[in-house]
């Protein structure tokens, strides 16, 4: 009300004046200072709204969020130091930076993969990171072949034996495939079914009673947007991610009541080797870096999405830029107009390799 005074004060000065004078002049001058001074009392008015209400209602959302943010912060970092985490896929590309950052989150690692001598060096570069009061966990390392059931059983076994229990499993590794599902043999859909889905539903299944038992538990799944679309020429990649959202999506309502986790992450393209190791209609190595893959986002980035989204116990991630993320609306919302679209591209697609 303060500041309504002078406003008001100079208003009645004004008209004052002009009252004095009875000519066109003096009723323009009357009404040019009405106007003006209707004009000075609505800016005391914003004035007034700003300071005492626009800018506290800022300042204060603005403590409440930070505050808010270092609370979950703080949450994530407790809930991951220490924890046992086992990475499959630690080899390469997202898998190898997911190690890095779980690693500099204070977890105790296993790290999972076939080449046993790669993931020795990973595991000596970690240690040698290793900043003391951040994490003094050496990572342990367990060498199987997910697309053989009973070396991830036993790998299973060896964890529960030297770490005593999982915290953590994250699902990562995986195969990508091209290829006309006409030349494709059904063995070659079957080596990418048994990597990308049997081996880390098996490996699920081998660790989960012990979460059960110990009512505590985070199961991640590294599946792709290619388990929510499908894209033409990947049909054994995108059959084998579509069966990978189901099963965690069965899991997590599965075990919800034993306060088990489950995270599913869906990255679009990736900066990795996915492309280059990926297999081919007769099983070959396609050994090509798709130009998608090689302006995807980095697996740092998308390793400390992970990270995030584990810290945060998020359901569902997707990871994926507008164009990928309009399409799985698309897919959902307007499924013919979407069909239509795939159906081009297998078109386009089919005509470059030709030419
Ligand atoms: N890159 C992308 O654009 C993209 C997009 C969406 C989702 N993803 C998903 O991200 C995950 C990681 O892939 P990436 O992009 O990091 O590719 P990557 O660089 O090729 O790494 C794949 C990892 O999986 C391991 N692996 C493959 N077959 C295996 C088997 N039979 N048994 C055990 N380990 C096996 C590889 O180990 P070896 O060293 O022994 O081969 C490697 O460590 C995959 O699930 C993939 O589907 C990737």
């Amino acid at each position: 009300m303060q500041r309504y005074i002078p406003a008001l004060k100079s208003f009645k000065s004004e008209y004052t004046v002009v009252q004095g004078g009875n000519s066109e002049q003096n009723r323009k001058a009357c009404g040019n200072s009405i106007c003006g001074s209707r004009k000075a009392v609505q800016k005391g008015r914003f004035m007034d709204l700003t300071s005492t209400v626009i800018v506290p209602l800022l300042f204060g959302s603005l403590g409440i969020f930070s505050l808010f943010r270092l609370l979950q912060w703080m949450r994530m970092r407790a809930y991951l130091r220490g924890a046992v985490v086992v990475v499959t896929g630690a080899t390469s590309g997202l898998g190898k930076e997911c190690a890095k950052a779980f690693h500099a989150a204070g977890s105790r690692l296993v790290l999972c993969g076939r080449d046993g001598e790669k993931l020795k060096d990973l595991a000596q570069e970690l240690s040698a990171m290793t900043d003391h009061r951040k994490n003094i966990h050496k990572p342990h390392t367990v060498v199987f072949d997910l697309s053989d059931t009973k070396t991830i059983l036993n790998a299973a076994e060896e964890i529960l034996k030297h770490l005593g229990h999982v915290d953590i499993l994250i699902n990562n590794a995986g195969i990508s495939y091209r290829g006309t599902i006409v030349d494709t043999s059904l063995d070659v859909d079957k080596k990418v079914m048994e990597t990308n889905y049997f081996g880390p539903i098996a490996l699920t299944k081998a660790l989960l009673p012990s979460m059960i038992k110990r009512r505590q538990g985070h199961i991640v799944a590294i599946s792709s947007i290619q388990g929510k679309i499908s894209i033409p020429f990947r049909s054994a990649y995108a059959a084998s991610k579509h069966a990978t959202q189901a099963f965690f999506d069965c899991l997590r309502a599965e075990v919800e009541q034993y306060d088990i986790d489950v995270t599913v992450i869906s990255p679009g393209y990736i900066q990795t080797n996915l492309s280059l190791n990926a297999v081919t209609a007769d099983g070959s190595r396609y050994g090509v870096m798709d130009k998608n893959t090689a302006e995807g986002q980095t697996a740092a980035e998308v390793a400390q999405v992970v990270l995030y989204a584990v810290g945060q116990k998020k359901k569902e991630v997707l990871v994926a830029g507008l164009k990928p993320s309009l399409a799985v609306y698309l897919r959902n919302l307007f499924p013919r107009l979407f069909f239509n679209l795939m159906a081009t591209r297998a078109k386009k697609e089919r005509k470059t390799k030709d030419s």
